[in-house]
C-alpha cells in the first residue's frame, strides 16, 4: 500500500472511531444491530492499528458496546425466567409479509445479528468434548439461523395448543426460542448426548418448563404428541425415508404440520400425503400440512 493510501485508511479509521464515540444512542438497548455491526468493524481492525492511543480508544469502544449488549441479554433472560419472555423476544422478529415470509431476504444459511442476540440470551455452554461420530446418513450439527426460527414461529402461527417436535435438535435453538415465544410444548430429539445436555441445562437455567430434550434416534422417537414437526435436514437417504414413513402414520390419526429447511425440502415436497402451506424460496423454511 502506498504511503498516501495508508494515511487515508488511518484517517478513515479515526473518523469511524470519533463517530462511534459521539453516537450516544448507540448504547440504547434497541440499537443492538448497529452495535454488532460496529463491533465487527472495530474488531476487524483492532489487531492492525498502529499506536497505543487509537488502539486503546477502540478497545474502550468495544468494551462499552459489549457491555450494552450484555445488559440487553441479561434483562431479556430475567424476563424469560419470570415467564414473560415472549414479548421481549418477539420485538426482534423480522416483519412477516403477506406471503407469510420475512421481507428481507438474505442468503439461506448465513447468520446475522439475530443469531448473536439468541446466543447472548440462551448462553448455551460449550458441549462436553467427545462428540460421538455420526452414523451414515446423519447430518452434522448446524443451527437454524435465528431469523428462520422467528419466521417459522410467525408464519406457522405456533400456539400454546401446539406440540413442536424438532427432529435432530442439536443445541436446541428451535425448541428453546419457540418455547419462549409461544408457550407451546416443545420437544427436541437429538442423537448427540452432549448437545442434549447443553440444551436441557439452558432450558433449566431459563425456567422453561414447556421444553424438553431427549437423547434418542429420531427413528425411534415417540411422535404421537406432535402437531408440528421441524426438520433442518437432520438426515438423508433411508433414514429420512424411515422418519417420513413414521410421520405419515401419525398423519393418519390427525392433521400434522411439517416445517423443513435445507436440502430435505424438495424430497419432503414430493410426499403425496403433504401439501404446501407456505414456501417462498428454497432458502427459507417451507411449511407443509398433511392432507
Ligand atoms: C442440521 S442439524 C439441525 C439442528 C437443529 N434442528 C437446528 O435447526 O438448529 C442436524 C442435527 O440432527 C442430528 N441428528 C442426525 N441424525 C439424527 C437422528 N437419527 N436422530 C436424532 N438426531 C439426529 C445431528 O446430530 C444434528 O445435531
Amino acid at each position: 500500500m502506498e504511503c498516501g493510501d495508508y494515511g487515508r485508511v488511518i484517517e478513515t479509521l479515526h473518523a469511524l472511531i470519533s463517530e462511534l464515540e459521539h453516537d450516544h444512542l448507540l448504547l440504547e438497548p434497541n440499537r443492538l444491530r448497529q452495535r454488532i455491526e460496529a463491533l465487527d468493524r472495530l474488531e476487524n481492525y483492532l489487531a492492525f492499528v498502529p499506536g497505543a492511543d487509537l488502539h486503546d480508544r477502540m478497545k474502550t469502544l468495544c468494551a462499552d458496546l459489549e457491555a450494552a449488549n450484555q445488559r440487553l441479554y441479561q434483562s431479556i433472560r430475567q424476563e424469560i425466567q419470570r415467564g414473560m419472555g415472549a414479548e421481549r423476544m418477539l420485538e426482534w422478529a423480522p416483519a412477516v409479509g403477506s406471503n407469510g415470509h420475512a421481507g428481507q431476504q438474505v442468503d439461506g444459511e448465513s447468520y446475522d445479528y439475530l443469531d448473536t442476540l439468541l446466543s447472548g440470551v440462551l448462553q448455551l455452554d460449550e458441549p462436553a468434548p467427545g462428540i460421538a461420530e455420526l452414523a451414515a446418513e446423519m447430518v452434522f450439527y448446524q443451527p437454524t439461523p435465528a431469523r428462520h426460527i422467528f419466521e417459522l414461529i410467525g408464519s406457522a402461527k405456533i400456539a400454546e395448543r401446539d406440540v413442536l417436535i424438532d427432529l435432530g435438535s442439536g443445541l436446541g435453538h428451535v425448541p428453546l426460542l419457540a418455547a419462549i415465544c409461544t408457550g407451546a410444548r416443545c420437544i427436541g430429539i437429538e442423537w448427540e448426548a452432549a448437545y442434549v445436555d447443553c440444551a436441557q441445562r439452558c432450558a433449566n437455567a431459563l425456567n422453561l418448563a414447556n421444553v424438553t430434550f431427549v437423547r434418542q434416534d429420531a427413528r425411534e422417537a415417540d411422535l404421537s404428541m406432535g402437531t408440528m414437526f421441524y426438520l433442518y435436514t437432520p438426515f438423508t437417504g433411508a433414514m429420512l425415508r424411515d422418519v417420513l414413513t413414521r410421520l405419515r402414520q401419525e398423519a393418519v390419526t390427525r392433521e400434522i404440520r411439517i416445517c423443513t429447511l435445507g436440502p430435505c425440502t424438495p424430497i419432503i415436497a414430493r410426499e403425496p400425503w403433504l401439501e404446501y402451506v407456505n414456501v417462498a424460496s428454497i432458502d427459507q423454511p417451507a411449511l407443509f400440512r398433511s392432507v
